[in-house]
């Protein structure tokens, strides 16, 4: 099933084409409760083909890690499945050119929460400019591909590293999310 979700031969966005390394699909099991959500890969991502395996992904990991998650436990991706130039924001065309992948991974996965890591990927989902420090660790319903889906908006891990006061809110999110998973308080109230 992971294969079906596998982009292999895009050539939507011709200013992504040439300058990647490789399309950078998303990774994680296939039915897992919680799916992250980033903006595009960056230069360390091109490279392993992996989302969120730099910085970004020590920082990801360690949240997961400090809320009794693991990382083999959630499934996590990108709006935009190829590496943006100097680390550019995607484009809207890019967002639009890469949505219906997206579309098709949160279909597969129907995930419980959509965590989403930062402004590009909240505001995409959510369409409609979000306030991503002062809404972080909201939960919103989104409509996506005709199904209402919930999302969570999150701070990107990256403004942890130039932001400090970030770092709270981060983990709080990413506690927040683990309220929804096998064995979270989220979970558990479902079964009554
Ligand atoms: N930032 C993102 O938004 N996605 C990645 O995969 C890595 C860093």
């Amino acid at each position: 099933m992971d294969e079906q979700l596998r982009v292999t031969d895009c050539e939507r966005c011709g200013g992504l084409v040439d300058l990647r390394s490789r399309i950078v699909n998303g990774v994680g099991p296939t039915d897992a409760d919680l799916l992250f959500v980033g903006e595009a890969p960056g230069a360390q991502e091109d490279q392993e083909g992996e989302p969120f395996v730099g910085r970004s992904g020590d920082v990801l990991d360690e949240a997961l890690r400090d809320a009794g998650l693991a990382r083999p436990d959630v499934r996590i991706t990108n709006c935009v499945r190829c590496r943006p130039p100097e680390n550019r924001d995607p484009t809207s065309e890019e967002l639009e050119n890469c949505r219906g992948y997206l579309e098709t991974e949160i279909d597969r996965v129907d995930p419980e929460v959509i965590v989403t890591l930062g402004k590009v990927p909240s505001e995409h989902l959510l369409e409609r400019d979000v306030a991503v420090t002062s809404e972080a660790g909201e939960l919103f319903d989104a409509q996506v591909a005709g199904e209402t889906r919930r999302v969570l908006v999150s701070v990107h891990p990256a403004a942890t590293l130039y932001d400090r006061s970030q770092e709270a809110t981060f983990a709080a999110t990413i506690e927040r999310a683990g309220e929804f998973t096998d064995g979270g308080d989220q979970a558990r109230l479902g079964e009554f």
